[in-house]
């Protein structure tokens, strides 16, 4: 393998998975994205030219998705509309992109015999009762709940028919929730760091006890080209760091580390069908590819995240004003 497409590259996941790919492999990396509000070519900023071209396009537009695969070797597929309040107050983005893009990619891939890999959520299993001891597995039910988790859960499931009708040669990683560096700060943690820096006060949805599994973005790059290299065709894997935290755990530990007073956030309207608990079992992935995380301490990790949005505002404030004023109509 000598050349990889990347869709969704200038996103918060796909272009830290493209600084990974440049720092620990010799691949040449093709970046194809929309630049929708969540893509930054800020992120990709300083990439050597010899190994890198950015491609600004749509996954649902077919001549343009045939011509790119046809001359890459794999495809690893980040590309989607991710954030579920917006997929509340606008559902249509999402159905084009997360299911009719997906579509286009697998019909290309399937023409030209490429490799495919599908970066999916965890999501797409709905949600755990915090008392409840399970965790999800690959053999868990799909029961997605909004309508972001119901466009992935149909995008996973149109690469599962596409392996077993038409012999695509797929996989699929379903990760837990990611924090780290080129976050939008429309998603929790970057949201909350710099309400702080702008004096502002964490917002928690509803009663703050939701759980989520954290997982720095770098161990979801390390374990997604793990699986592109040696991950078994056809097979699912779930990807996770054992990080269960309430939301009001990680906001405490926010104010904390920037110098606030713990109690310092206020409780604001909770999400329609908010999902409760997420929560992985990546047992699969640590024994089939002897995957491991680097980020084990998440208090550290948290404090990296912090001091990168305390260092890069410049990369930040534009998104800021905008964010925070759409969720103003929403009562968050
Ligand atoms: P993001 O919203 O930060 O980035 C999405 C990128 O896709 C943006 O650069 C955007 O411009 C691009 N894009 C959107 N529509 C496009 C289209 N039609 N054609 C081409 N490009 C388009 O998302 P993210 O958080 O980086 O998530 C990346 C992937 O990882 C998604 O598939 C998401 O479902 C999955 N995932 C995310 C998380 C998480 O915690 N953020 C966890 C598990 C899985
Ligand atoms: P989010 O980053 O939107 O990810 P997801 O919905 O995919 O899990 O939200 C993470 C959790 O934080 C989720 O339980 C909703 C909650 N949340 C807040 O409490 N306050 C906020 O301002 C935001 C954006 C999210």
């Amino acid at each position: 393998m000598q050349r990889i497409l990347v869709t969704g590259g200038a996103g918060f996941i796909g272009c830290n998975f493209v600084h990974y790919i440049m720092e620990h492999t010799r691949l040449h990396v093709t970046v194809l994205d929309k630049l929708t509000y969540a893509g930054n070519l800020g992120s990709l900023a300083g990439l050597p030219p010899e190994r890198y071209d950015f491609v600004k396009g749509d996954i649902c537009d077919a001549s343009l998705v045939d011509q790119l695969v046809a001359a890459t070797d794999a495809v690893v597929h980040f590309a989607a509309e991710s954030h579920n309040d917006n997929s509340l107050q606008e559902p249509r983005p999402f159905v084009d992109t997360n299911l009719v893009g997906t579509f286009t990619l697998i019909e290309a891939a399937r023409k030209h015999g490429t490799r495919f890999h599908h970066v999916s959520t965890d999501e797409v299993y709905g949600d755990l009762a915090l008392d409840d001891p399970a965790r999800f597995t690959e053999e868990s039910v799909y029961r997605p709940t909004s309508p972001y988790s119901a466009t992935k859960a149909g995008s996973d499931m149109l690469v599962r028919a596409w392996v077993r009708s038409f012999g695509l040669q797929a996989t699929i990683s379903n990760c837990s929730n990611n924090y780290g560096p080129f976050q939008h700060v429309e998603k929790f943690i970057p949201r909350q760091i710099t309400n702080v820096l702008d004096g502002a006060r964490p917002r928690l949805y509803g009663n703050g006890l939701n759980v989520r599994d954290w997982i720095h973005v770098e161990d979801h790059s390390s374990a997604v080209a793990a699986i592109l290299r040696n991950g078994r065709i056809g097979e699912t894997y779930l990807i996770g760091a054992d990080g269960e935290r309430s939301n009001r755990e990680v906001v405490e530990k926010i104010l904390v580390r920037m110098g606030q007073p713990v109690e310092s956030y206020d409780l604001v309207t909770d999400r329609p069908g908010h999902d409760v608990r997420y929560a992985i079992d990546s047992t699969k992935l640590r024994r089939e590819l002897g995957w491991s995380p680097r980020y084990g301490d998440f208090d550290a990790g948290l404090a990296d995240t912090v001091r990168w949005y305390q260092e890069n505002e410049d990369w930040w404030r534009p998104q800021k004003a905008d964010t925070e004023s759409n969720y103003a109509k929403q009562g968050h």
